[in-house]
C-alpha cells in the first residue's frame, strides 16, 4: 500500500499555487534498504539543508537508506570525494546537486561504469553521459516571474521613464544562472534597447553580473561599488531597481543599499529567489520587493519519486525533454513550477502551507 507523506499531502492542498504534481504520495516502505547517496553543496544557504533534509527523510519513508553530505562550503574537491565514496559505498542511484557544473564528469564515469544511476537536482551537470535525469524548477521561468515584476512595478508598458537598473545575478560555474539570467533578460532587454531602462554602470552582459557562490558577502562589495562610481543614493542619482537572481545576492544588495542610506520608504525595487528567511524578513520590512517561491518539498518529493521509480523498474515521470542539454545530449527533466511571493502572499504561500512558522519569520 502506498504511504502518503502527511506534510506533503498537506502541502499540496494548500499550496494549490505552486506545483504540486499529481498524486501527493511518494511509494512508502518498498525501498528494501537500498541505498541512496545524496549528494547537496553547501550547509551555509538554508535552502540545501531544507532540500536534504525533505530528501533524507522522504527517502526513508519510502523505505531507502540514505547516505546525505554536504560537500563543506561549496567545496568541489569535498564534493568529489563524497560521491566517490558514495559509489564504491554501494549507493543505488546518486542524487546530486553540483557546486560547479562541470566539476563532476570524471567522478561520474565512475558511476556509468557501475551501472548507478544519477539524478542532477536543481541544477545542471555539465559533460556527463551519466546524468540519467534531471529535477528542477523551471529556470527560465525563475527569470521571467522576477523581470515581470519589475516590469509591473515600474508600469514599464506605459511609462516614460527613463529608469535605472542594475543587474545581478549568480554563481558563473551554475548552469541555472544561464536560465535566470536569460528568463529575465528576455523580458528586459526591448526596455533597455528603447532607452526606457538605463543601466548606468554599462554592466549589461551575464559574465559582468555574476556573483561567485552566490555569496552575500560578493554582491554587497559589486554593489557598494556601483553606488560609489554611479552616485547612486536617495539625494544624488535615482536607483529604480535591482534584479537580483536569488535571496543570498539581494541580501548584499540590500546591506550595500541600506548602509547606502536607503530605507523602506525610497527603497529600490529588489528581486531575489528562494524565499529564505532572511529575505522574507526583508520583504516584511520593505527592503527586498520580491522573492521567487520554489517550494522544496515538491521538488524532493519528485526526486524521490524518479529515484522510486528508477529502482523499481519502470518509468520516472517526466515533463521534458527539450530544454536542458547537458553537452552530451537532452537529459530527460522535470520542471517543477516556481511562483513570485511578495509581502501580499507570503502568509499563504509560506505559512499556511507549512513551510515556515510565524516565529521563523520575526
Ligand atoms: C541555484 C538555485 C537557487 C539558489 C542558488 C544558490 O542553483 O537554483 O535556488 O539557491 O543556486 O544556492
Amino acid at each position: 500500500m502506498k504511504k502518503i507523506v502527511p506534510f506533503l499531502l498537506a502541502g499540496c492542498i494548500m499550496l494549490s499555487m505552486a506545483a504540486c504534481s499529481g498524486e501527493a504520495s511518494v511509494a512508502g516502505g518498498g525501498g528494501g534498504g537500498d541505498k541512496i547517496g545524496v549528494s547537496m553543496p553547501t550547509q551555509s544557504l538554508q535552502r540545501w539543508n531544507q532540500d536534504g533534509s525533505n530528501m533524507k527523510t522522504l527517502l526513508e519513508s519510502a523505505g531507502y537508506t540514505v547516505d546525505l553530505q554536504y560537500a563543506g562550503d561549496n567545496d568541489i574537491p569535498t564534493q568529489v570525494s563524497q560521491i566517490e565514496n558514495m559509489i564504491s559505498g554501494g549507493c543505488k542511484v546518486l542524487v546530486i546537486a553540483a557546486i560547479n557544473d562541470s566539476s563532476l564528469t570524471t567522478v561520474l564515469e565512475g558511476a556509468k561504469s557501475n551501472n548507478i544511476p544519477v539524478i542532477a537536482y536543481d541544477r545542471l551537470i555539465m559533460n556527463s553521459d551519466a546524468v540519467t535525469y534531471y529535477a528542477t524548477f523551471d529556470n527560465w521561468k525563475v527569470g521571467s516571474i522576477q523581470a515581470q515584476y519589475i516590469e509591473t512595478a515600474l508600469d514599464l508598458k506605459n511609462a516614460a521613464g527613463p529608469f535605472n537598473i542594475e543587474i545581478f545575478t549568480g554563481s558563473p560555474d551554475d548552469n541555472n544562472v544561464n536560465y535566470f539570467f536569460g528568463g529575465a533578460m528576455e523580458v528586459l532587454q526591448p526596455y533597455i534597447d528603447e532607452g526606457k531602462l538605463v543601466i548606468q554602470s554599462g554592466q549589461t552582459a551575464k559574465d559582468q553580473c555574476t556573483t561567485q557562490n552566490w555569496s552575500t558577502e560578493e554582491s554587497q562589495k559589486r554593489m557598494e561599488n556601483l553606488i560609489a562610481s554611479n552616485n547612486y543614493s536617495p539625494s544624488g542619482t535615482n536607483l529604480d531597481a535591482v534584479l537580483s537572481s536569488n535571496d543570498s545576492v539581494a541580501n548584499g544588495v540590500t546591506n550595500a543599499l541600506v548602509a547606502a542610506g536607503y530605507t523602506k520608504d525610497n527603497f529600490p525595487i529588489l528581486t531575489g529567489q528562494d524565499c529564505d528567511k532572511p529575505s522574507v524578513k526583508n520583504m516584511i520590512a520593505g527592503l527586498q520587493s520580491m522573492s521567487v517561491f520554489k517550494d522544496t518539498r515538491t521538488l524532493a518529493e519528485q526526486v524521490v519519486k524518479m529515484c522510486d521509480a528508477i529502482l523499481k523498474g519502470s518509468e520516472p515521470e517526466i515533463n521534458d525533454t527539450e530544454t536542458y542539454d547537458n553537452g552530451t545530449g537532452i537529459i530527460p527533466s522535470y520542471l517543477c513550477d516556481p511562483v513570485s511571493g511578495t509581502v501580499d502572499n507570503y502568509k499563504e504561500l509560506l505559512i499556511d502551507s507549512g513551510y515556515y512558522t510565524e516565529e521563523d519569520l520575526q
